[in-house]
């Protein structure tokens, strides 16, 4: 039987505290380290003159880019992944063993199977954290963003690592003009970790993440051939069906209306304006498609950080150049806060929204 308590006794050492004056805030996901790299080979628009149809006056006008790089005879998709970890992992101030979990967003790993994440984590020297791959093609940098929030934000994990890794110039059709001037290698990651309570409570860290796929759009964007739709063969190698297709109006299109959108739903979320924003980092496919969504937002073009005319569409890597570089610039302030979207192949687009 329980001994009933007087309002004077002094609290038992088990007993439930009282509550607080304000309630706590749940403690949050936060990105503790960043790191990119990109190969040492640079192709500029002219040098792409001289063996596909196409103008650097052409590229630069309609794209923006004015040079991509591309990776040396060997180099792997997890060579240039492997790298960029070590750089988010030495920036965030942790080991690779420290790691809970590893995702990488990518559509060029270095083979179908197992995934470019276990060639990853074995590189850097993880042991056993759950590794994988995440293809959602230029937004699989978000998407990565997205669960490691959730995982860090629920405990089931403390730190883990998200990489964008694309080696596109292996599956590039380099007689296609419309695709194979427009895209780059590179690797950008981050690591996600949790907030403290004095930085949840400031309302820092990953804010929100917002992840979309429209399947009816596929078509506009895919390599039709080498999966097992239409497996390897003498006609798939011959017609270059394993190499990329796109369709590029209909994807701009999407891009420029499903950019604006998600940036929308991230804003609405947490009852932000976009007029509070420090900082757009979006993903970095045409730099018309940024001026578009700039003009959509009504956030000025000085806000977005561009890189797009140094590396040419990295897919899912660009956000994670973008971001590291944008921090060692200087440009990302401490408090600040930072809109990210991107959209490719899917199509599956995305946005998060960062307190720094
Ligand atoms: O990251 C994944 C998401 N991807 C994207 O967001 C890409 C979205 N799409 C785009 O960025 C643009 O649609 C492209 C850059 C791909 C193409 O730009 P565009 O202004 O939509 O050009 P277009 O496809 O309407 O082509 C205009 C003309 C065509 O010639 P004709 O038919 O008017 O004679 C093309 O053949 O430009 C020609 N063209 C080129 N000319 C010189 C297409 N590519 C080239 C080229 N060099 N590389």
């Amino acid at each position: 039987m329980s001994t009933p308590v007087s309002k004077s006794d002094p609290p038992k050492s088990d007993s439930v505290p009282p509550p607080r004056a304000q309630a706590p805030v749940k403690p949050g996901a936060k990105i503790i380290g960043t790191g990119h790299y990109t190969p040492e080979r640079v192709v500029s628009n002219v040098e792409l003159e001289k063996t596909v149809d196409t103008s650097d006056a052409w590229i630069t006008e309609r794209t923006g880019i004015k040079e991509r790089r591309i990776a040396a005879k060997g180099e792997l998709t997890s060579d240039m992944a492997a790298e960029a970890a070590r750089r988010a992992l030495a920036s965030a101030g942790i080991t690779a063993d420290q790691l809970d979990m590893i995702i990488v967003g990518t559509i060029s790993g270095d083979m179908p199977m197992p995934s470019c994440a276990a060639f990853v984590q074995q590189k850097i020297g993880a042991k056993h954290c759950p590794s994988f791959d995440l293809s959602a093609a230029c937004a699989g940098f978000i998407y990565g963003l997205s669960i490691a929030d959730k995982f860090v934000r629920t405990g089931a994990a403390r730190y883990v690592l998200v990489i964008g890794v694309e080696l596109l110039s292996r599956i590039l059709n380099w007689e296609d003009r419309t695709t194979c001037v427009l895209f780059g290698d590179g690797a950008g990651a981050v690591v996600v970790g949790p907030t403290t309570e004095e930085e949840a409570n400031a309302g820092r860290g990953i804010l929100a993440t917002h992840i979309f796929t429209d399947g009816a759009l596929a078509p506009a964007l895919l390599i039709p051939g080498g999966g097992s739709r239409e497996p390897f063969s003498a006609e798939v190698l011959e017609k270059k069906r394993h190499l990329v297709h796109m369709a590029g109006q209909d994807v701009f299109k999407a891009a420029v209306r499903y950019l604006a959108s998600a940036s929308r739903a991230a804003l609405a979320s947490v009852g932000l304006d976009a007029k509070e924003l420090d900082w757009v980092v979006a993903h970095q496919a045409n730099i018309r498609i940024l001026e578009a969504v700039s003009n959509r937002l009504e956030i000025p073009m000085s806000r977005f950080y561009v890189n797009i005319h140094k590396y040419g569409n990295t897919s899912s890597a660009s956000i994670p150049i973008a971001l590291d570089e944008a921090l060692a610039e200087g440009k990302i302030q401490e408090g600040q806060t930072v809109l990210m979207c991107a959209l490719g192949a899917g199509i599956s687009w995305g946005s998060a929204l960062i307190r720094w």
